[in-house]
This record gives structure tokens, sequence and C-alpha cells, in this order.
């Protein structure tokens, strides 16, 4: 694991089926995803707007937004319904015991 790994929270904070929303000094929120025991990570603040997906319910590998309802994969941060049309920047994960550390330089 290099530097560029930060410590965001608790693989126990985050249930399968569920996320959370992770904030870091100086970055975008992020959203981490519980996907049947496989953690992503994604842009929180939709594409579209700025509403946060945090609010949002995750339905098998894919959350939406309240605001105007689009759908994004947490997988390939892609938005599968309107309005949204912009691809949400993805992250590295890294496990470590219980602890999910998120590298903050985005997936090119
Ligand atoms: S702000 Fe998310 S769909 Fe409009």
């Amino acid at each position: 694991m290099d530097n560029d790994y930060k410590y965001a929270c608790s693989l126990k904070e985050v249930k399968p089926g569920t996320t959370k929303k992770v904030c870091f000094p100086g970055y975008a929120p992020i959203l981490i995803a519980n996907v049947d025991g496989t953690i992503y990570a994604v842009d929180d603040t939709c594409t579209h707007e700025d509403s946060s997906l945090s609010l949002g319910c995750l339905k098998q590998d894919k959350v939406k937004c309240t605001l105007h309802g689009s759908w994004f994969s947490v997988v390939t941060g892609e938005p599968t319904e309107d309005p949204a049309d912009e691809p949400l920047e993805r992250y590295s994960i890294y496990l470590r015991h219980d602890e999910i550390w998120i590298n903050l330089t985005p997936i090119s």
C-alpha cells in the first residue's frame, strides 16, 4: 500500500447493501458502497447537479440520486438513467483487516 491511501472507515460501518459518505480535507466527498461484500468507492456528488448520492438507496451495484432519479453504477461510475450523463470518478480501495483505505487519486 502506498502513501496515497487514506484511512476511510471500518468495514463494519458499511454493511452489505449500504453506502457511506466519507470526507477528506481538500477533496470531494467519496461514497463507499458495499455490494454483496465487495467494496467500491466513487464520487459522492451526482454529476447532474450537486446532490449527495449517500442520500439515495443502493440496489445491487447501482446507487440512486434522490434529487432527479439518475442511477449510477458504483462499479463503473457510469450513469444508467437520465438526466445525469457524466460518469462519477472511481477510487481504488485497499482493505486491511476490517479497515477501508482509499486512494484519493481517481482511477483513470
Ligand atoms: S442531481 Fe442527481 S440526477 Fe439531478
